[in-house]
């Protein structure tokens, strides 16, 4: 076991103990993944700031239900811990689990604000020790895992531009126009920098409000950027396109081009209509995704070997989503800020980053 992890014998199996935080969609999954689908790990515990939530988890997967979500960090009986409770909470809650050194899968964004973010990746690099990963599922997709490795052989030559979609079917309650960039967008922002290998150098945005019952919220906003190696990219963030949820990149390189499409479902023809059904939400689009993820994570704890997505991933999002938001303020394009004040990232962060997350 690496990252000062010591896995908890369950009745002589050596299961590693998970404690949820937040039992809501996103955490229902993770914990409904870990009861059924991956391998050495189990649900330790779940903790909700809705109790029934938790029991309702609880009963399904096992675990015992916490009060608090310290209580549950702080626990021995607990090896590790998905934090999938409210953006706004994270920062602190992962701050909490570097402090007892216990590794986490932090749903993004990893803060709401770069203040709080680079505050986490000081406090790894203080331990030396990686700790986090943030979830970045799609760096687990298959079709994104196959651009991925087009890129890397080179089939499509140098890429020089990215351009992204993301909608959603309707926004989050309290959505503001700075969420769709910390909560939404930073998905597109790390997809470009995962899938070009390469930093977001400026961004200049631009949104227009289309949903009279979100008051002034920007809830369409179209990034444009380019990136240190020379690339272009416009992502399209529209959190209320109401029809479904999807998420498309193409990536054009000098000799072709790269093309993540929706995935199809079949064509189903009636009445003189052929129709074609669509995914709801991420919890659909991405189901083998979540589980890719989690069997991964699960994998490198017990192996103790990096995580994933890394705090610096997390935090590098928050300074690009950041630097979005300066752009949206001023109306003039905003340079990202190197970020960490010219150095690069810490050592701690320099080595062992998987080429490709599949591995
Ligand atoms: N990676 C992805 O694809 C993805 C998709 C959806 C959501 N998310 C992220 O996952 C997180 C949860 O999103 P969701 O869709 O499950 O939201 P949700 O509202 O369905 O669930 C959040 C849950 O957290 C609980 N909660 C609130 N405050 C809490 C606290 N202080 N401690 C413990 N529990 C608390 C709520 O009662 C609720 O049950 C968010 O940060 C979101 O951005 C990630």
């Amino acid at each position: 076991m690496g990252a000062g992890v010591s896995v908890h014998n369950c009745a002589g199996a050596e299961d590693m103990a998970v404690g949820v935080i937040g039992a809501g969609g996103m955490g229902a999954r993770h914990a409904d993944n870990l009861h059924e689908a991956i391998p050495r790990a189990r649900v330790g515990g779940v903790t909700d700031a809705d109790g029934s939530r938790a029991e309702a988890v609880a009963a399904r997967c096992g675990g015992a239900v916490y009060r608090d979500p310290l209580e549950l960090i702080d626990d021995d009986g607990i090896d590790a811990l998905v934090i999938a409770s409210p953006d706004e909470t994270h920062a602190a809650l992962a701050l909490e689990c570097v402090r007892r050194r216990k590794p986490v899968l932090c749903e993004k964004p990893l803060a709401t604000n770069v203040e709080d973010a680079r505050r986490i990746v000081a406090a790894e690099t203080d331990l030396g020790e990686r700790l986090i990963q943030v979830g970045f599922m799609r760096r687990y997709d298959p079709q994104h895992l196959a651009a991925a490795d087009a890129l890397a052989a080179g089939t499509v030559g140098r890429p020089v531009l990215f351009k992204g979609w993301h909608r959603t079917r309707r926004a989050a309650p309290g959505t503001t126009t700075e969420f769709v960039l910390f909560n939404t967008a930073v998905h597109d922002l790390d997809a470009v920098r995962w899938l070009l290998r390469q930093e977001i150098a400026e961004v200049y945005v631009r949104g227009v409000n289309t949903d009279r019952l979100l008051d002034g919220v920007l809830d369409l906003q179209l990034i444009e950027l380019s990136t240190t190696g020379g690339c272009l990219a416009t992502l399209e963030i529209y959190v209320t396109a109401g029809y479904g949820y999807e998420v498309g990149v193409e990536l054009v390189g000098e000799r072709g081009t790269v093309h993540i499409a929706p995935p199809q479902a079949p064509f189903v023809r009636h009445e003189q209509v052929r129709s074609q059904r669509l995914d709801g939400d991420w919890l659909s689009r991405f189901r083998d995704a979540y589980v890719a993820e989690l069997t991964r994570w699960v994998r490198a704890v017990h192996d103790g070997v990096p995580p994933g997505p890394d705090a610096w991933d997390g935090y590098a999002s928050a300074v690009a989503a950041d630097a979005c938001a300066t752009s949206l303020r001023t109306g003039t394009p905003a340079r990202v800020p190197d970020a960490w004040d010219g150095h690069g990232p810490p050592a701690l962060y320099a080595s062992g980053r998987p080429r490709n997350d599949r591995a």
